[in-house]
């Protein structure tokens, strides 16, 4: 199977890579796991007083589409409100890297990856009232 030209632009040039200060309180961590095959995709982001995405890191243990994956969406992610960034789809990622059916579980990984991390920023920062709807 042949990657896309982005997938592999993302995965030789990867965006972001990374950690960030887990104990700041302006940054969420997500950790997630792909059950599919057992990749693992670490994604933070700090946010500004004013709830804007400053900064976003990534580490990802996994194939090339789960690295690309997190590093579109970190790019994405900067300069939007908590809403904005969870507001982005697997879908958008699998289509802007141009994803095999088979790969969409990496996209999925990377969705998964920045709600997870703003759910935890909104419960280090006390913000987490959303998270119960
Ligand atoms: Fe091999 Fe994800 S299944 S890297
Ligand atoms: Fe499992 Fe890509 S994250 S193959």
């Amino acid at each position: 199977m042949a990657y896309s030209d982005k997938v592999i632009d993302h995965y030789e040039h990867p965006r972001n890579v990374g950690a960030l200060d887990k104990d700041d309180g302006a940054v969420g961590t997500g950790l997630v796991g792909a059950p599919a095959c057992g990749d693992v995709m670490k994604l933070q982001i700090k946010v500004s007083a004013e709830g804007i995405i400053e900064d976003a890191k990534f580490k990802t243990f996994g194939c090339g589409s789960a690295i690309a994956s997190s590093s579109l969406v970190t790019e994405w992610v900067k300069g939007k409100t908590l809403d904005e960034a969870a507001s982005i789809k697997n879908t958008d990622i699998a289509q802007e890297l141009a994803l095999p059916p088979v790969k969409i579980h990496c996209s999925v990984l990377a969705e998964d990856a920045i709600k997870a991390a703003i759910a935890d920023y909104k419960k280090k920062s006390g913000k987490d009232e959303e998270a119960a709807e």
